[in-house]
């Protein structure tokens, strides 16, 4: 028995393989285009590891992903890969667009053909589980109650409106077609491997280069913060126990303004590895422009995912965070490497 993840060396994908692994005995072939934000590092700790197979390609690319369904004969995809942060879809949304949209259809066709071939009883197991994110929704004022799966899709960003197509096609696809298909819209993730692109992870990294924190506009856009290990259990969780064609909410009730958060960082960095000067890293905090469009407030009502399938998070906001800012500054070398000449020239772009 294998499972096949894709996005598996991005930020998400590679929590989930290496918790797989560590719980599981059962293989993953791991499928990553290796983009700016993938990195094959992440998964450095499987290496001799029999039951990983890594795979460098697109999904996107039909040939390939049906000669790795064949193959492999996984028992269930999990659909992680994609383009993800929101402010490169605003400045460039046609990778957006290829992967999230149209990569998703390539998958979805190829696991159509695959899973008609598949016996009656494997068939019956199979499962497509894909990976999408509370932005659908849109943005609640700060007195509306937190998103369920029931509220409206109302994408406002190049990204969030290419994953709203795909988590259609996937909809469509079990209604159409009778694809057993599961989907999670999940929350903020924080925790290793972040890509220092994304807010938590790039104030770590700048605060202590001694850098601009830069806020977008006021700082009281509000997210719903959950820990990666959380996310990646709430999907074992729903591939496990999820009913074939319905979308589970998934998040941690820790609604918290950016000002908030960043505060928060500032004031653990000044526990674990103080500024030489003594101040805060709080001086370091500049309020730049914002981004455009910016939701003001995301949070997600979980109720569906512990009420059915019993999931709880492990962690709570404050011991999550804090296991992050450590794990950052045990991991020097992992973000050295990553903010080489590309991140560079991104970091120049955005924040000039
Ligand atoms: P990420 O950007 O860190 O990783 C994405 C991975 O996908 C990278 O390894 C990249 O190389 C790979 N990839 C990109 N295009 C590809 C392609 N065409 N073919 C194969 N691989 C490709 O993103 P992440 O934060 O790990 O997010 C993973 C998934 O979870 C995404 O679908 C995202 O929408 C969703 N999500 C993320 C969050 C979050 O807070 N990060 C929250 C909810 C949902
Ligand atoms: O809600 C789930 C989504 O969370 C995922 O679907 C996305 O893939 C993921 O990137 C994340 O999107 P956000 O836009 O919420 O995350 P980001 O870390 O980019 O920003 C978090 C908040 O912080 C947001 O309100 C913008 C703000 N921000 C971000 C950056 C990078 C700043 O104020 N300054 C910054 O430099």
């Amino acid at each position: 028995m294998a499972i096949l993840v894709t996005g598996s060396a991005g930020f998400i994908g590679a929590n989930f393989v290496l918790d797989w692994l560590a719980q599981n005995s059962e293989a993953v072939i791991s499928l990553d285009k290796l983009t700016y934000a993938g990195n094959a590092e992440n998964l450095e700790s499987l290496a001799g590891d029999t039951r990983h197979t890594f795979v460098k390609g697109d999904i996107g690319d039909s040939g390939l992903i049906a000669e790795l369904l064949e193959i492999h004969q996984p028992r269930a995809v999990i659909n992680f890969a994609a383009e993800s942060h929101v402010d490169r879809s605003i400045l460039g949304p046609e990778d957006f667009i290829q992967t999230n949209i149209v990569g998703t259809f390539r998958m979805l066709e190829a696991v159509r053909a695959y899973h008609r071939k598949l016996s009656a009883e494997a068939a019956e197991a199979f499962r497509f589980l894909h990976v999408s994110t509370d932005e659908v929704y849109g943005s609640l004022s700060p007195a509306e109650p937190a998103f369920t799966e029931r509220h409206q899709y109302e994408p406002n960003s190049p990204y969030s409106a290419s994953k709203a197509a795909s988590d259609h096609l996937v909809r469509a696809y079990h209604h159409t077609y009778g694809l057993p298909v599961l989907t999670t819209n999940c929350s903020n993730n924080y925790g290793p491997y972040h890509f220092p692109e994304k807010l938590i992870p790039l104030v770590i990294h700048n605060a202590l280069a001694g850098k601009p924190l830069p806020i977008y506009g006021d700082g009281q856009q509000v997210r719903d913060w959950l820990y990666v290990k959380d996310h990646c259990s709430a999907i074992r969780r729903v591939l496990e126990g999820g009913a074939l064609g319905e979308t589970y909410n998934v998040g941690g009730w820790n609604e918290k303004a950016n000002i908030d958060v960043v505060h928060t960082l500032c004031d653990i960095l000044d526990e674990e590895q103080p500024r030489d000067d003594g101040h805060s890293y709080r001086q370091q905090i500049t309020f730049v422009k914002d981004r455009p469009g910016h939701d003001r407030r995301y949070a997600i009502d979980a109720s569906k995912l512990e009420r059915e399938l019993g999931w709880k998070p492990a962690e709570t906001f404050e011991s999550g965070i804090r296991k992050t800012v450590r794990w950052y500054l045990s991991n020097q070398h992992w973000v050295d490497n990553i903010t080489s000449g590309a991140y560079r020239d991104w970091v120049s772009k955005q924040y000039q």
